[in-house]
């Protein structure tokens, strides 16, 4: 049985102040496809490229080179106006630094996305008020930002990033900001919208602990993916032995830096 690709990446390349004397490749040819379903975990030392990569998949970024299909789309004939659809409709975004409005309370930052989208007020804070209620904020809805701890935030940014109910959540080490037990409740967070919502997860993480309870985890060093573990329902990802992503033997596994 195989599983719908969900993301599709094709020798990307990225590079920055192309064709200037500083020009710098950061992605050296990344081949990546993700699966319906999956919790796929990218780690890597500070600087590999992680962030970069995240940006490209989210569509917030275009590659230098290379092909890119997102839930059937194809992102890189994309017109800019036609990324931002994209990226509203298709993925929700969970920053380590949370990324909250200020001075707008826990609802309507929730709501945001949904009014970009169009949906009515009624429709739209019913939602909000459900999605608060499932990573446990619902008392807090009508708290700004700054009235919240840490986890908190968090919490109402993944709310956030489920407001348009994504194809994918990318979430860049979400945790980072985190104490440990705070961290550990935004994991259980993302373990159950991959089991009970079935999303997709791309988490960038350092914790090498929290990578471990991924399905997948990718290690990327210096702009390549240089590992590729696959943790549980390996059969169920067939299709997606990644190509060129040298060895996969897991002689790196348990060296993730910092
Ligand atoms: N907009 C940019 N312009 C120039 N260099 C960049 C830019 N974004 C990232 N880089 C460089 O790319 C490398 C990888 O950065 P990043 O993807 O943020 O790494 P990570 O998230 O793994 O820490 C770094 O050397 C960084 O300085
Ligand atoms: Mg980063």
């Amino acid at each position: 049985m195989s599983k719908r690709e969900i993301i599709h990446l094709e020798n990307i390349i990225k590079r920055f102040y192309v064709g200037q004397p500083n020009e710098l490749e950061i992605l050296h040819g990344i081949n990546l496809s993700v699966y319906d379903g999956e919790f796929t975990s990218v780690v890597g030392a500070s600087g590999s490229g992680k962030s970069t990569l995240m940006n490209i998949i989210g569509a917030l970024d275009k590659p230098t080179e290379g092909q890119y299909t997102l839930d059937d789309v194809d992102v890189i004939a994309a017109k800019d106006e036609e990324l931002s659809t994209i990226r509203n409709r298709k993925i929700g975004f969970v920053f380590q630094t949370y990324n909250l409005i200020s001075r707008t309370t826990a609802i309507k930052n929730v709501e945001m996305p949904m009014l970009y989208k169009g949906m009515g007020r009624r429709e739209r804070k019913e939602r909000a008020e459900y999605l608060l209620e499932m990573v446990g904020m619902k008392e807090r809805m009508t708290h700004t930002p700054d009235e919240l701890s840490g986890g908190q935030k968090q919490r109402v940014a993944i709310a956030r990033a489920m407001a348009c109910d994504p194809a994918i959540i990318l979430a860049d080490e979400p945790t980072g900001a985190l104490d440990s037990k705070t961290g550990r409740t935004v994991m259980d967070i993302f373990h159950r919208l991959n089991e009970e919502s079935k999303k997709t997860i791309v988490l960038i993480t350092h914790a090498p602990d929290l990578a471990e309870e991924t399905g997948r985890i990718i290690t990327l060093s210096d702009g390549n993916i240089v590992n590729v573990r696959v943790k549980y329902d390996a059969d169920q990802y067939e299709e997606s032995e990644p190509e060129n992503t040298g060895e996969t033997t897991g002689e790196n596994s348990g060296t993730e830096e910092e």
